[in-house]
């Protein structure tokens, strides 16, 4: 497969990084993973404003416009022959003598283009189990920060626990995966967290929001406590690598009657029109 570092296209085997490299000493940057069906990006410009946003919150500089991301996921994408793939983006405060203050540097740019690991569609079908965990992260979860290790630590215990996922909860009240946003579906209403800083506020979760509109599925963005979700109709997540996802059971629960449930298998429908 085939990376990109600082200017430079080359496989992802041979492509090393400095030592010195920000994103490798301390986490020192933001990313994105964005997704492409058929050759082409869904919703690339969102993911890259993302980027830009997340860049702003950590005083880091875009190393070069959205304009020119554009073009250089294109051309990676290009140069690595993929029509289905993932693509992640990376940037950091550079590559400067270790020291926590910020260098006088440009910023550093790292990519990989890979195949996308779709899940099966049996997987959709099924749904999946997920683990409630304490949510230990930080006060800024809207930034997409490189510094992942309490998402890490989660996502592994959940799996420790056969889950698919971490729904991670704080002072009672759910506020999302380590990875993927959550939803309960209670009478027909979509609830989820409120996009504030508790939050990332997903690319995916802004579609699906989108998609329940129209359909006209009432949808309210307030927290909801762990026990509305162990008693919800239905559950489900959503990111840009699990799409809408629905989750059959909360450790030992079960939500609804433990299979997808008529709401997500409609947004699912509807989000699968979206990508085209
Ligand atoms: N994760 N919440 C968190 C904490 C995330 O890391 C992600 C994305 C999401 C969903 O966002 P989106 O719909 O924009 O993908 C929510 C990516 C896929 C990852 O880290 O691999």
């Amino acid at each position: 497969t085939l990376a990109f570092f600082n200017g430079e296209f080359l496989p992802t085997d041979s492509l090393v990084i400095p030592i010195d490299e920000r994103g490798h000493q301390f986490g020192d940057g933001v990313y994105e993973v964005i997704k492409i069906y058929d050759g082409t990006p869904f919703l690339m410009r969102e993911h890259l404003v993302r980027l830009e946003n997340s860049a702003k919150a950590i005083r880091l500089e875009m190393p070069y416009s959205i304009e020119r991301f554009e073009e250089l996921i294109q051309e990676g994408l290009t140069r690595a022959q993929l029509r289905d793939a993932q693509v992640y983006v990376q940037i950091t405060r550079g590559i400067a003598t270790r020291l926590h203050s910020f260098p006088d540097v440009p910023p550093s740019t790292s990519m990989t283009f890979r195949p996308s690991k779709s899940l099966t569609e049996e997987t959709f079908n099924t749904g999946i189990k997920v683990a409630l965990l304490e949510d230990e992260r930080w006060y800024n979860c809207y930034i997409k920060s490189l510094n992942l290790l309490p998402n890490i630590l989660a996502k592994q215990a959940a799996a420790d626990r056969g889950c698919f996922e971490a729904v991670l909860v704080r002072d009672g009240y759910i506020t999302e995966g380590s990875s993927t946003n959550t939803y309960a579906v209670k009478d027909g209403v979509v609830y989820t967290h409120p996009a504030n800083k508790r939050i990332l506020n997903g690319i995916t979760r802004a579609a699906v929001l989108q998609v329940a509109q129209e359909s006209g599925i009432e949808v309210r963005e307030e927290a909801f406590t762990s026990e509305f979700l162990l008693a919800a109709d239905e559950a489900f997540l959503t990111s840009t690598t699990a799409e809408v996802l629905a989750i059959t059971h909360v450790d030992d629960t079960v939500i609804g009657t433990g299979t997808p449930g008529p709401v997500v298998r409609q947004l699912h429908a509807k989000f699968r029109k979206l990508i085209g």
